[in-house]
């Protein structure tokens, strides 16, 4: 019998992980990887409770695992047992002395390896192995004192857990942002303390449309994400609250009401977020008025934001259209805006909106 532990947090488990996992799984010809989710995390300070690191596991293993892998649920269902390492093994072997234990290493626990609870010992326990990674630096004595061996396998990419929760990148996976929003994880829940429940479930779908504008996994369907749900941060504050915030990021001049919180937005999302994309930030300070410079992401925002499904009117056609082709889709939906906020007898007549037009249409 061969096991193949992979421990860690996984708070959140990324793309870095699964590719990690497949590496390790190949080079054990085939191997199944038994994900063993810490209930609490030893070197981090996990921000989220356990079970939703764990709901949010199974959830993105099960859509995106391309290998055979099984979830060690034993520390979650066992409170009292010590969450070491060294407590599982010893268990484990006791258990099963026949069995060839293999234990993967994420990320840069190789570094921290010697400080693991009775470290000499682990090497009785188990064959431990690590990825090695291109500008990381391996004291080699370590891997000598531990046994520990390097597996071949294809780099990990650039997620990593901390810049997911820091909102420096967004979750490359569709369904992991949905579970991380619906149990308000992480910037979520930061997100939350400043959005009622509408407008929260608002900025969730503004955010995910927006993203949807471009090419799955790429830096701008992130950088959309990040925008769309930071966007409306400032809007259920107290306009005096926007006015202070708003006047930190540009001249009120001309800039209607209305709009304060966009700017106001824009400073609070950097604030919260100080990680966060310039490029999202920017497009924050733009969603309400539209302005005569707007990048691509900018475009997505003010155009998810006018359409998201929630607004209860049909926009599936504007939609539709920035699918096809963003610019053109903007075009769309800035036009029809147009002339709902002029029915609706907002002033638009904003040096804003009107050089947005100008520009735009
Ligand atoms: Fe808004
Ligand atoms: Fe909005």
């Amino acid at each position: 019998m061969k096991v193949l532990f992979y421990g860690g947090s996984f708070d959140p488990v990324h793309d870095g992980h699964l590719s990690l996992a497949r590496s390790a799984s190949k080079f054990l010809g085939g191997q199944v990887v038994t994900f063993l989710p810490s209930r609490s995390a030893r070197w981090k300070h996990p921000e989220s409770k356990g079970k939703d690191r764990l709901g949010l596991l199974e959830e993105v293993l099960s859509k995106h695992a391309d290998f055979p892998y099984e979830i060690d649920r034993f520390l979650f269902l066992n409170p009292k047992f010590p969450d070491y390492t060294y407590d599982f093994l010893r268990d484990f072997k006791d258990k099963h002395p026949e069995a060839e234990v293999f234990f993967l290493l994420g990320g840069d626990s190789v570094l921290t390896f010697p400080r693991w609870k009775k470290a000499e010992e682990l090497p009785k326990l188990a064959k431990f192995l690590y990825l090695p990674r291109e500008g990381v630096e391996i004291d080699p004595e370590i891997l000598d004192d531990f046994g520990i061996k390097a597996i071949k396998g294809e780099s990990p990419g650039p997620s990593s857990s901390t810049a997911i929760r820091e909102l420096e990148i967004a979750h490359p996976y569709l369904e992991a942002r949905a579970y991380i929003g619906k149990r308000e994880m992480y910037y979520c829940k930061t997100i939350r303390v400043y959005l009622g429940e509408h407008r929260y479930l608002h900025s969730l779908r503004v955010a995910e449309l927006a993203a949807s504008f471009f090419q799955s996994g790429s830096q701008k369907e992130g950088e959309a994400y990040i925008a769309g749900i930071l966007h409306d941060l400032a809007k259920d504050l107290p306009i005096e609250r926007q006015t202070e915030l708003a006047k930190r990021y540009d001249s009120l001049e001309g800039l209607p009401k209305w709009a304060y919180h966009q700017y106001a937005g824009a400073v609070l999302a950097k604030e919260l977020f100080p990680k966060a994309p310039e490029s999202s930030i920017k497009a924050i300070a733009s969603h309400c008025t539209g302005s005569g410079d707007m990048d691509q992401i900018a475009k997505a925002i003010y155009a998810a934001d006018k359409t998201e499904p929630g607004r209860g009117y049909d926009s599936s056609k504007m939609i539709e259209s920035c699918h096809q082709d963003l610019e053109d889709g903007f075009r769309y939906v800035l036009r029809e805006n147009k002339a709902f906020l002029e029915v609706k007898g907002y002033t638009i007549a904003d040096p804003y909106s009107e050089s947005c037009y100008k520009r735009y249409l």
